[in-house]
Parts: C-alpha cells; sequence; structure tokens
C-alpha cells in the first residue's frame, strides 16, 4: 500500500515528524513538499532537526495570493498523483497546502484522510476555517483530537469514519521535550527561569489590520518582563510595508528570526507565560503547564480556555500586561489532548480501513 502524504508549512513540518515514523513501520509513504514555507528557518531546519525523511516531491511553490498559490499545488499535486497512483492521501490541519491536496485527491477519487480534523473557529473570514472545513467535508477518515471536533463534525453531518486519536502535536511534544531539555539552556538566550514572556504572532487576522498590529505591538511593549519574539517573516514583512517596524526596537523586546522546534519546545517550558496566535503554541504552553494568552477573538483549542489554562485577549480593547499580571490557570487536565499516541492511533485506523476496503 502506498500513501502520499502532503505538507508545506511549518506546524505540518512538526505533525507529520511523529506520523512518518509510525506509518512507516508499515506502508510506503511518498513525501511531498509543496513549498508553502521555503526559508532555512520556517522548513529546511525541521526536516533537519525532526529527522524528518527528504521529500520525494519539492514542488516549490512558495508565496503568493490564495488563488495562485493553492491553484499551483493543486496542478503540481495532480501531476504527482497521476505518476504515483497511491490507495490514500494523507493532509494535515489548515493551511493553503492541506486544501490544494484534499481538492487534489477528492477528484482523482483517491481516498484522503485528514489529520486534525472537525476544528472550528467559526469565523470564515480565517482561510484556515475555509480549508478545514473544505477538507473535512472530502475526506474519507477524519482523525479528530478532541471530542470538542467530534461534535463539530457531527454538527454538519459528519459522523463516518471520524476517530478520536489525541493529538499529533502531543506526540511530538512528548517525544521531544526531553531532547530539547539535553540540547539548551537558558543562558543560550539570555533569558532566567520563569523571567521572561515567549510570544509569536502571525496570524492574518492580527498581521494584516494595521491598528491590531499596532495594538499587539504596544501591548506586548507594555508588559513588564521581557519578552522574547521568534518574528515569523509574515509580520516582519507587513510591520516593514507599513513602515512601523521601529515597534520592534522596544526596551523589553527581544527579537529573533523564527527557531527551531527543540529550541522553541525548551523556551516554552521554561517560559513564565507565552503571549501567541499561533494554533499549535495555544496548546504547546498547555503541555508545557504554562499560561497562555491568545491574541485572538476565538480559539479552536477550546479545552485550553476552559480549564483555564488559556485567556483570549483584544489586544485594542483590553490591557494585555494587566490581564497577564492577574491570571492564575486552575485545574490541570492531564489527558485533554490524548496520551501521545495519536500517531499510532492514526496508522492502526488507516490499517483497518485498507482491511475493509479490500473485504468489499
Ligand atoms: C500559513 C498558513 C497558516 C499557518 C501558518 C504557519 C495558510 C492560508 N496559512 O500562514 O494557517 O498558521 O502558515 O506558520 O495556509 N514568508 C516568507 N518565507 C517563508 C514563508 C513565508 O518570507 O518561508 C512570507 C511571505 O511574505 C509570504 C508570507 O510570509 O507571503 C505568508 O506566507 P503564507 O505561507 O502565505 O502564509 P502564513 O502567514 O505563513
Ligand atoms: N514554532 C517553531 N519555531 C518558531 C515558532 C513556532 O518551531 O519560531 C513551532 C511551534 O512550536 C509549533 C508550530 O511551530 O509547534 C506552530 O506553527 P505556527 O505557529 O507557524 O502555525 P499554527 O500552529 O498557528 O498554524
Amino acid at each position: 500500500r502506498k500513501i502520499v502524504t502532503i505538507v508545506g508549512a511549518r506546524p505540518q513540518f512538526i505533525k507529520v515528524a511523529p506520523v512518518s515514523r509510525e506509518l512507516r513501520k508499515v506502508y510506503r509513504e511518498i513525501l511531498v513538499n509543496t513549498g508553502q514555507h521555503y526559508d532555512y528557518k520556517m522548513s529546511g531546519i525541521f526536516f533537519e532537526e525532526l529527522n524528518i525523511p527528504k521529500p520525494d516531491y519539492d514542488l516549490g511553490v512558495g508565496s503568493a495570493s490564495h488563488g495562485k498559490q493553492t491553484g499551483e499545488m493543486l496542478t503540481k499535486i495532480e501531476e504527482v498523483l497521476l505518476q504515483e497512483k497511491p490507495d490514500a492521501v494523507l493532509v494535515y490541519g489548515d493551511t493553503n497546502s492541506t486544501l490544494a491536496g484534499a481538492l487534489a485527491a477528492s477528484k482523482l477519487h483517491i481516498p484522503l484522510f485528514h489529520v486534525e480534523a472537525g476544528l472550528r473557529s467559526f469565523n470564515k473570514r480565517m482561510p484556515e476555517e475555509i480549508n478545514r472545513i473544505l477538507t473535512d467535508h472530502v475526506s474519507e477518515i477524519l482523525f479528530a483530537p478532541t471530542e470538542t471536533a467530534i461534535q463539530n463534525l457531527k454538527n454538519e453531518g459528519i459522523t463516518k469514519n471520524v476517530f478520536h486519536v489525541g493529538d499529533v502535536m502531543y506526540d511530538a511534544f512528548v517525544y521531544y521535550s526531553q531532547m530539547a531539555a539535553e540540547q539548551y539552556e537558558l543562558n543560550d538566550f539570555g533569558v532566567e527561569e520563569k523571567q521572561y514572556i515567549l510570544a509569536t504572532i502571525h496570524r492574518a487576522e492580527n498581521t494584516d489590520d494595521l491598528n491590531r498590529l499596532k495594538a499587539i505591538f504596544e501591548s506586548l511593549a507594555k508588559l513588564n518582563e521581557t519578552v522574547l519574539l521568534p518574528l515569523h517573516p509574515r509580520t516582519e514583512n507587513k510591520l516593514k510595508e507599513a513602515g512601523i517596524e521601529s515597534v520592534l526596537q522596544a526596551t523589553n523586546l527581544k527579537v529573533i528570526p523564527p527557531i527551531s522546534y527543540l529550541e522553541m519546545v525548551f523556551l516554552e517550558n521554561h517560559a513564565k507565560a507565552i503571549v501567541t496566535d499561533s494554533g499549535g503554541v495555544q496548546k504547546e504552553a498547555y503541555f508545557a503547564k504554562v499560561p497562555c494568552f491568545t491574541l485572538r477573538d476565538q480559539t479552536e483549542w477550546v479545552e485550553t480556555v476552559e480549564v483555564g489554562w488559556n485567556r483570549l485577549v483584544n489586544p485594542i480593547e483590553e490591557n494585555l500586561a494587566q490581564i497577564v499580571g492577574a491570571w492564575q490557570p486552575t485545574t490541570y487536565n492531564e489527558h485533554l489532548y490524548g496520551n501521545g499516541d495519536a500517531s499510532s492511533q492514526i496508522v492502526n485506523h488507516i490499517h483497518l480501513f485498507f482491511d475493509e476496503e479490500r473485504g468489499r
């Protein structure tokens, strides 16, 4: 059996690492990298550090408008699928690479498997929300990380082949945390234990709205702690385009280029708090038992908010520094995101699917 896996953006490199390791024990995997992210620190570094197999196809699509980027991926993925004739296609998350893979596979009648199915923000202005909804509706097997995701799918009439397996990012976090602890010390980053805030900002709804973008950086500048900010290229570009890159010079801000996953896990584990708009980082804050402040109006990871470790903050209307100072997380539920074995559960379900298919 042959499975074509499609990845392209930073969070997908992290998700594919644990799943690919399990999948290759049983199946032949053909790895396709769309090239949506291409800077070394947004892409190559993860392949090296996480030992991700070299892609069989590098499509080199790169940055463009949504239509152009997704369209070019769709054309090129279709060519790969026609050539490889796989038994299934595996996609992750909610990026344009996910949607392109989903469309290409479904139009060729190749079974599509979606890892991280069922997440919803209920905000259709987010490109990710469109990508998720469309991908889920053409998927043959849906691997849901949470009960909420299962319920979201049910509400849209999707109940067949939906499996609650936990979160593959938790698998990665468990697997790599020890390695990160052995490799780094806080001195490497010029910060002290629980004396700094780790921040990441990249989401379109924040970077593409100048008022919001300004408010976010003003809020970060008012925090009482050192803020370590590995800067996503999108955010850097938007600040430059708007001519406001001087906001990066605030005295408490330590702006650094994007960092590796192990560096990120290490810094998450030792931070006093995390401020972010990333999906992955919200969960990792929870895994690391560090309070998280999410600069968005909704989150797909509602459990982190419900258990009291994540607080949504509107950077224009609310005072981030005051909220960070006052917020005390409460109870902790150890297995909110599974047991760290989502990847092997996924492979088991794939196995059963192929077995049933053979029997039909
Ligand atoms: C994409 C995903 C988003 C995900 C994020 C993870 C979509 C619609 N969005 O957003 O869901 O959270 O990845 O990081 O798929 N750029 C570079 N170098 C790179 C990559 C990007 O300079 O290696 C710059 C380019 O100016 C580009 C911009 O970042 O136009 C945005 O990149 P793109 O991949 O379109 O979207 P992200 O904002 O990264
Ligand atoms: N990440 C990283 N280096 C960074 C910033 C983030 O390795 O400089 C990791 C982070 O730990 C998480 C993933 O990238 O595992 C999240 O990706 P991102 O925030 O780009 O996208 P999202 O999860 O919001 O889609």
